[in-house]
């Protein structure tokens, strides 16, 4: 076949893609269409973004689709999951070049891009009402950025009940965020199955991230060391270590010493309760992860790991 008949046809493939993907702003258009689509008998799969759209969410929505028929991105910077000192007014906002990405990997039907009033309708300093889920929200992350995780699990809440959809598709890279939304659907008995996708990584090992394009060259080259650095405690545990503050000790010495990354925190919990482990048991299923500040830029990561049934 000609190659400008190949890519006309190309072309084509992709407008219809274009043209299927609607954008929704208002709470009640996306629960209609949801309802819509259900009523068709499709299987709904909504996947929670803040925009700024990268590989590692494309790969979100590529997941989504093999769990679902109809696939919402959703597309809000949500303010109550920032702190005072945080970056929302900063962060970046590329909703432009975000549809067209989207229309581009094609498989999405819906954006869900609604105003701030929609999400929060008293605005929102006068929101009232709060989804927590306690504990769990007590380290890692959620002891450096208080009210994080509420503000998280408040707007997934509403995301859920604004998209109506039988599945929520989440990164692993956020897997205090994923550990605690999955408890939040046990506990309040959500119709949701929430699916973790496994961190999508750059070639160098360094988790995707809307943050990472803030990094100098320098501490580009040399934030892979976080990844590198769990991988060969996730080794020190598969191997049989059971001092858990051997784990952390060479966590954090290894990013230390190999980056000028300051470690905010380098840690290792239970998979139930994210509390820190002091002995590790037989059979475990741990959580290690780490907070790295290069300069006012912060990146996270972590690894799931079961340590072996006989130490
Ligand atoms: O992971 C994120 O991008 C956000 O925390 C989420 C789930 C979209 C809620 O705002």
């Amino acid at each position: 076949m000609p190659n400008t008949l190949k890519r006309n046809q190309k072309q084509e493939t992709r407008n219809e893609k274009q043209q299927r993907m609607t954008t929704i702003s208002t709470v009640k258009e996306m629960q209609q269409a949801a309802r819509v689509a259900r009523g068709e008998g499709k299987r709904l799969a909504l996947v929670p973004t803040m925009g700024a759209l990268h590989d590692g969410h494309l790969s979100l929505v590529q997941e989504a689709r093999k769990h679902a028929n109809h696939v919402t991105v959703s597309i809000y910077v949500n303010p109550t999951q920032f702190g005072p000192s945080e970056d929302f007014e900063e962060y970046p906002r590329e909703i432009e070049s975000d549809l067209k990405k989207l229309g581009e990997i094609g498989g999405v039907d819906a954006v869900f891009a609604p105003l701030a009033k929609e999400m929060y309708p008293h605005g929102q300093k006068n929101n009232v009402t709060w989804v927590t889920v306690d504990q769990l929200d007590q380290e890692l992350c959620g002891r450096y950025r208080e009210g994080h995780f509420r503000g998280v699990t408040t707007v997934v809440s509403k995301l859920f009940h604004a998209c109506m959809p039988h599945v929520g598709v989440f990164g692993l890279k956020d897997a205090q965020q994923f550990l605690i939304l999955r408890r939040m659907v046990q506990d309040l008995c959500m119709e949701v199955e929430l699916v973790g996708v496994p961190t999508y990584r750059e070639k160098d090992g360094l988790a995707a991230s809307s943050r990472n394009v803030y990094l100098s060259d320098t501490h580009r080259h040399q934030a892979p060391i976080i990844y590198k650095a769990l991988q060969y405690v996730r080794t020190l545990i598969v191997q049989g270590e059971t001092d858990a503050d051997v784990i952390r000790h060479q966590l954090n010495t290894m990013i230390s010493l190999n980056s000028e990354g300051v470690v905010q925190y380098a840690q290792v919990v239970d998979v139930d309760f994210i509390q820190p482990v002091t002995q590790i048991e037989p059979g475990q299923e741990l959580l290690v992860a780490a907070a790295v500040y290069f300069e006012n830029t912060r990146l996270i990561d972590n690894v799931f790991v079961q340590s072996p049934d006989t130490l």
